[in-house]
């Protein structure tokens, strides 16, 4: 018995409305979030998009057939009522917008029904989250996840008018491409017309962005979609989106210069939160010595330090064995929690263990030169003090160390130093610290694959500086490279790139691709710089990542319209899905399941 809204028009949104449009005729539409029949009257709150609003039903204003169908109004039905705005009778409520309105309802009209909802839409919600992604337009209609969408729409509204007025040009790029793997996995797409072959989606719009410099465009940006497949955690999801940016006669400067006037922008009329310019830099050499993470946390203390120096001929064979070559010993000092219980020192172990540590080792400063320690038997009372000194250890404090090789010691630690910060509570959840981190490595050795590989992506400007030693020692060339950080989350990065073709073809060279295999990948942009190409640089920010800190919100699921989950599936679509044997016949594809996903899929169906 659903009514049509014929002849009637919306003249608010249910929260527009205020204390000042007080005897105002007016007409809203919603779903019911709450009614209750309290005998010869009908209080109902009626939800949308912009809040609630309480109505008031009684014969005397709509009449008894109008009654009767107002106490037939049930969650999330959907109702167009008309009606006069009046000062609450009852009292006041401080926490609604609307809290010292009702509208006095003179008619009502039962726009759709609802069937009972599978939990209760309501902000705060204690539902688990694999139903509410099952109904997620139902999920979506909760007031705090319906602004965080709604947020997220001011964010790319604020960004276009911001880029658009410093001379960028919105450019689309192609979403079928050629796969030019480097980086994560591509995701494919089969080619009816050339059976056979397949496109990749972008995993960025990347090479076309440069192609764009090539063409003249100057500045560009594009709100992109990207797609990767790896695996997925609270901040990484297969479908994401950048925002994305280039821009030709540039040097570091300049891209960092025009993203710091437009994060203040955003976070001022956003959040109205002054971000501090210029944002502080710190080198990656910097961050991971003083960090572990080349995305540094600054809003808690707690640094590492390299006591390589002092522990070099202890009598203790981990850390003595562990300095130079590559290697370190490093500690954190953890003040005040000398006092912390063996149970929870070996839940720190073990901690650290599954971050690749071979162990760690604790020295707990209980008293005046008194230690409860792993290791301290093995170690003069001289080489405890110095150790202890060079931690700037007090009683009282909590010495942890790990020995291992420099990566393996600053993942540990790095990681350690933010599982103690969350659980001692070191963190001010109001404090947004921006950082940038300069200054990456060009490459890094990859164990499996046998070769260095870039670190950013192969068109990257190596510093030139560092240009000598590309050849001779890659590992320690610097790139032209830099990430934005907040709060110990990576929201974007970038580069310079290279538009000297010699440089390029170093660099490819450094990477193990010879002329030819570099030819096959990137061929079209290589042959495009030869045609002139400007000087460029840019920069992508994670749109998903960053909406996810302005809202408080702990994983990216929670700012994204219709997420996936862990496994990358659509719990209220079921993508991906098997498809019909014809679609598959005209791809001239054939499914060649491994034994196990075979006996899976026959069960599933
Ligand atoms: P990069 O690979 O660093 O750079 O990506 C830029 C930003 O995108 C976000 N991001 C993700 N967000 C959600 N889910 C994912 N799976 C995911 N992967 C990345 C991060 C990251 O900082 N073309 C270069 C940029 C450039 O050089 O201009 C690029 O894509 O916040
Ligand atoms: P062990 O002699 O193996 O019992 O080690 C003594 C202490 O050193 C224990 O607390 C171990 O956890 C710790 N330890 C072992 N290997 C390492 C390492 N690579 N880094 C830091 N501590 C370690």
């Amino acid at each position: 018995m659903a009514e049509s809204m014929k002849g009637l028009k919306r003249s608010h949104r249910c929260a527009e409305l205020s204390a000042e449009d007080i005897g105002k005729k007016v007409t809203v539409m919603g779903w019911v979030a709450k009614s209750r029949n309290k005998g010869g009257i009908v209080f109902v709150d009626l939800r949308d998009r912009s809040g609630i609003l309480q109505i008031i039903f009684e014969e005397c204003n709509i009449g008894t057939e109008g009654f009767e169908k107002a106490a037939k109004l049930k969650s999330e039905f959907v109702a167009a009522i008309t009606g006069t705005v009046a000062r609450r009778s009852g009292a006041v409520n401080p926490n609604l917008k609307t809290g010292e309105i009702e509208i006095i309802a003179d008619s009502l009209r039962i726009l759709s029904e609802s069937l009972t909802p599978p939990f209760p839409v309501e902000a705060d919600s204690k539902t688990r989250e694999e139903l509410r992604l099952k109904y997620r337009y139902l999920d979506l209609r909760r007031p705090d996840l319906a602004a965080n969408i709604m947020m997220r729409s001011r964010v790319t509204n604020i960004t276009r008018a911001f880029l658009q007025s410093e001379g960028f040009l919105e450019i689309e790029t192609p979403i079928l491409n050629k796969s030019t793997p480097e980086g994560a996995r591509d995701y494919l797409v089969p080619s009816r017309i050339h059976p056979g072959t397949f496109y990749a989606l972008p995993q960025s719009p990347q090479l076309f962005k440069q192609l764009l410099m090539c063409s003249g465009f100057d500045r560009y940006f594009q709100i992109a979609k990207c797609f990767r497949d790896e695996d997925l955690r609270a901040d990484r999801q297969p479908e994401f989106t950048q925002i994305d940016m280039e821009l030709s006669f540039v040097d570091v400067d300049d891209v960092i210069d025009v993203n710091e006037r437009f994060l203040a922008k955003l976070f001022k009329e956003v959040l109205n939160i002054d971000v501090e310019l210029p944002i502080k830099r710190m080198t990656w050499q910097e961050a991971m010595d003083r960090f572990g993470s080349d995305k540094p946390d600054t809003r808690f203390g707690m640094e590492l330090k390299d006591v390589s120096e002092v522990v070099r001929n202890c009598g203790f064979s981990v850390f003595a064995n562990s300095c130079g070559q590559g290697k370190s010993v490093r500690g954190l000092n953890v003040k005040g929690q000398a006092g912390m219980p063996r149970k929870k020192i070996d839940a720190l172990v073990s901690f650290a263990k599954d971050f690749g540590a071979g162990g760690l080792a604790y020295l707990a400063i209980t008293g005046e030169g008194e230690y409860k320690s792993s290791f301290a038997k093995f170690m003069t009372p001289e080489e405890i003090s110095a150790l202890v000194n060079a931690m700037e250890g007090e009683v009282g404090d909590l010495l942890l160390f790990a020995a291992d090789k420099n990566k393996v010691v600053w993942d540990v630690l790095g990681n350690l130093r933010l599982e103690l910060a969350k659980q001692l509570d070191l963190i001010d959840k109001d404090r947004y610290n921006f950082l940038w981190v300069t200054e990456f490595p060009l490459l890094e050795y990859s164990e499996e694959e046998g070769r260095y590989v870039a670190m950013h992506h192969p068109f990257t400007m190596p510093m030139e500086e560092d240009l000598e030693f590309l050849e001779t020692e890659p590992g320690r060339v610097r790139a032209k490279a830099y990430d934005i950080v907040l709060n110990g989350t990576e929201i974007g990065g970038g580069s310079v790139r290279i538009h000297q073709d010699d440089i390029q073809e170093r660099m490819f060279e450094a990477i193990g691709f010879t002329k030819e295999q570099a030819y096959e990948r990137f061929g079209f942009l290589l042959e495009a710089f030869k045609y002139g190409v400007p000087p460029h640089a840019g920069l992508a920010y994670g749109l998903d990542r960053l909406v996810m800190l302005m809202a408080k919100e702990d994983s990216i699921r929670d700012v994204i319209a219709f997420p996936k989950v862990k496994d990358a599936s659509c719990l209220m679509t079921n993508a991906p899905d098997v498809v019909d044997d014809i679609q598959l016949k005209e791809l001239c594809i054939k499914v060649d399941l491994p034994k196990k996903d075979a006996a899976e899929s026959n069960n599933a169906e």
